[in-house]
């Protein structure tokens, strides 16, 4: 959920059988909740905010399970109600999860306390972007850790995987792939199955013989991958806080007030930049929704 953060693509999907999801912050498991869309919650992120959710949980509108790689977290979640979680393996990305070997003693903790623990969950994030001969190696190596971790934890969810990796991990049962909804220049090099869908339309504000200007910039993009792509009329010369200047391609022409098509570098952090996506078929808005999950 956080690739995209809107109900209503979430909704899309449930109509197309997602049953479970994955969310990144309290709010996107609150508003999930809301919207109905609760079957299967997964907060695949560790807080120590979920009072927020003891309501939810209570009333079951949703199933709530959250993860944990600490004394601390868990002690979060007993006192938040929630009654079921993961145990959050560490599978080489220096991030959150607890170290293999410490993942049992994590689990009968939690069981102890009225948890139950469901399984396990390790994200092999550092793996999404190698090249395809290594990477399904590398996947495996990564994911023998979480194997190891899921026989000391027992319960039946072993949860990983990315936009990157979702076909060579074949040892997950359940894929916490997002991106793919609406992918971006970056991934589109690193998940060839998925096309790009997610574009900001930028405005031609000023111009000249060589470049031109659009009204959107560092806060209308994720800028952490790199530069967005302009397409059709040139090259992103460098984007600044409201504007990214274009070298003109050659034989290419602008008008002030045309606009133009920017595909982002880094999905997450664009859209959670942006009030609402128009979905559009050619230059036709057929749709608006709301990216009502922002904000934490
Ligand atoms: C915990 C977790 N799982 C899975 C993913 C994979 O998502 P994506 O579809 O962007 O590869 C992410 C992305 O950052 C993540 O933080």
């Amino acid at each position: 959920v956080k690739a995209f953060k809107s109900t209503a693509l979430a909704s899309r999907l449930a109509e197309n059988g997602h049953r479970g999801f994955c969310c990144a912050t309290v709010r996107e498991m609150l508003g999930m909740a809301a919207a109905g869309l609760g079957h299967d919650l997964l907060l695949a992120n560790e807080s120590l905010d979920l009072s927020r959710l003891t309501e939810v949980v209570e009333s079951g509108v949703a199933r709530v399970t959250v993860a944990v790689d600490s004394e601390e977290t868990i002690a979060a979640a007993v006192q938040a109600r929630i009654r079921e979680a993961l145990i959050d393996v560490t599978v080489g990305m220096p991030r959150c999860g607890c170290e293999p070997a410490d993942a049992g003693r994590l689990a009968e903790l939690a069981r102890s306390q009225g948890l139950e623990v469901r399984g396990v969950m390790g994200y092999e994030g550092h793996l999404m972007r190698e090249p395809g001969d290594t990477k399904a190696d590398l996947v495996r190596r990564s994911m023998e850790l979480l194997l190891e971790a899921a026989d000391a934890v027992g319960g039946d969810i072993v949860s990983g995987g990315g936009t990157g990796t979702w076909d060579v991990n074949t040892w997950v049962t359940e894929l916490q792939a997002g991106s793919y909804c609406l992918m971006d220049t970056e991934y589109t090099a690193h998940a060839s199955d998925f096309e790009n869908a997610l574009f900001v339309q930028a405005t031609v504000i000023s111009k000249n013989d060589r470049w031109g200007v659009l009204d959107a910039g560092l806060k209308a993009f994720g800028m952490d991958h790199g530069d967005p792509k302009v397409l059709d009329v040139g090259d992103c010369w460098f984007v600044s806080d409201e504007h990214i200047t274009f070298g003109l391609a050659e034989g290419a022409s602008v008008t002030v007030g045309d606009r133009v098509r920017v595909v982002p570098a880094h999905v997450d952090p664009t859209v959670s930049q942006h009030e609402r996506l128009h979905v559009v078929d050619g230059d036709e808005v057929i749709e608006i929704w709301d990216v009502d999950l922002r904000g934490w």
